[in-house]
């Protein structure tokens, strides 16, 4: 059995690696709050799971659940075909830019439909950091900006096969 004492060491020996990991280009809190943001709008065309929509059932939220002007915005694309936030096909098309470049990216997105959802410019850095736990880097003490320079892959990578 562990003792209290050595379960505390492991943690901080725990948070002392992570912290020395070059993957720790955004914080936990960043995170958290990107998830949060994500969730009230990028995630409803997005979905939840961050994988995009094919137009399958299961995709949440369902596509009758959105706002009229959702659901009109989607209409557009494909019948509702909304593309990837996280996974191989994303990363095929994102993983060798720079997080600077994914949250310009973002950015756009951001002001191309109507969003009232998002509470300050600072969310979309931290709906990055969220899309880039997702994708499998990890947080650490350092936190993401507009000009993080890393390539999307060294942090997704970093995570290492199998953590998530
Ligand atoms: C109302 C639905 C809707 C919302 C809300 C929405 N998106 Fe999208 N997004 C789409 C659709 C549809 C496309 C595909 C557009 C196209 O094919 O031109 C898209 C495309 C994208 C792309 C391009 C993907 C690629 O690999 O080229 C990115 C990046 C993106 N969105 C990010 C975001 C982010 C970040 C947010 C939240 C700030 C967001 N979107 C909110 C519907 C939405």
């Amino acid at each position: 059995m562990r003792t209290p004492k050595t379960a505390a060491l492991l943690f901080l020996a725990a948070l002392a690696v992570a912290g020395q990991q070059p993957g720790g280009v955004f914080t936990a809190e960043q995170s958290a709050a990107g998830r949060v943001a994500y969730e009230k709008t990028c995630g409803r065309c997005h979905t939840l799971t961050l994988m995009g929509r094919q137009g399958n059932p299961d995709e949440r939220p369902p596509v009758s659940s959105l706002s009229e002007a959702d659901q009109k915005f989607l209409a557009q694309f494909g019948g509702g075909r909304v593309p990837p936030l996280a996974g191989k096909v994303f990363l095929e098309r994102w993983g060798s830019k720079t997080a600077a470049q994914l949250v310009a990216r973002f950015q756009e997105a951001r002001f191309s439909f109507a969003e009232a959802g998002l509470k300050d410019d600072e969310d979309i850095v931290r709906i990055t950091a969220y899309v880039l736990e997702v994708n499998g880097a990890r947080p650490g003490s350092q936190a993401l900006t507009r000009g993080s320079a890393f390539v999307v892959n060294s942090a997704v990578h970093q995570a290492g096969e199998g953590s998530r």
